[in-house]
């Protein structure tokens, strides 16, 4: 079954504080619309491809293998990343997210610049995680899709800084961007997340 874009966003393309609408637009319905269709593409070929040249340096194989992580993370972080915009920023409507945040990095205000320095460090993710392997939120950093990212991690707060998510809002003004993401998150649904994988992994909460 190919993969569908998600209906993310819908309707408040232009209720986000400092993000525009002409950014979502481009940015879900071009860019993240463009992951989904490639993901296809790419299971598609790979199940024609020929698997006997495969080699690490250069084969079909491999390039369809690279593309594949490229647009299943591209596609995967993205529906995190709009799919918990759309709120008024308030975290109080995140409880349990709340406490693990303070418990794991002692209060809110020193989870949130940790994942502004994430921002500003990473060439174009920044994840707020929940991570098995220690039972423990992390803010991680992604500087292009299939890399850096940690193997059964769970995002709950992605946090795009690709320059396609500001640069037509804020120029080069990065950390202005980063600031108008933390007022448009809706806490509520990153609850919803933390809930969804604490029933896979029960530790986690
Ligand atoms: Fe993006």
């Amino acid at each position: 079954m190919p993969h569908t874009p998600k209906e993310l966003l819908k309707g408040k393309e232009d209720k986000l504080k400092g993000i525009s609408k002409k950014t979502i637009e481009i940015h879900r319905d071009k860019l993240y619309a463009a992951y989904v269709s490639k993901r296809n593409e790419v299971e598609e070929k790979l199940a024609k491809a020929d698997k006997s040249t495969s080699n690490q340096i250069y084969s079909e194989w491999r390039g369809l293998k690279e593309g594949e992580t490229f647009a299943a993370n591209g596609m995967i972080l993205h529906e995190y990343y709009f799919g918990i915009l759309g709120g008024n920023g308030d975290p109080k409507k995140a409880p349990t997210v709340l406490k693990k945040i303070d418990k794991d990095f002692g209060s809110f205000e020193s989870w949130k610049e940790d994942l502004v320095a994430c921002g500003m460090a990473g060439r174009g993710w920044g994840v707020l995680a929940y991570d098995p392997s220690d039972q423990k939120f992390h803010n991680y950093i992604g500087d292009a899709q299939n890399q850096g990212a940690v193997w059964g991690a769970q995002p709950l707060v992605a946090l795009d800084v690709y320059e396609h998510s500001y640069f037509i809002d804020f120029g080069s003004d990065r950390k202005s961007y980063i600031e108008a993401f933390f007022q448009n998150i809706d806490w509520a649904k990153v609850e919803q997340i933390y809930q969804r994988v604490g029933k896979q992994y029960p530790a986690a909460i």
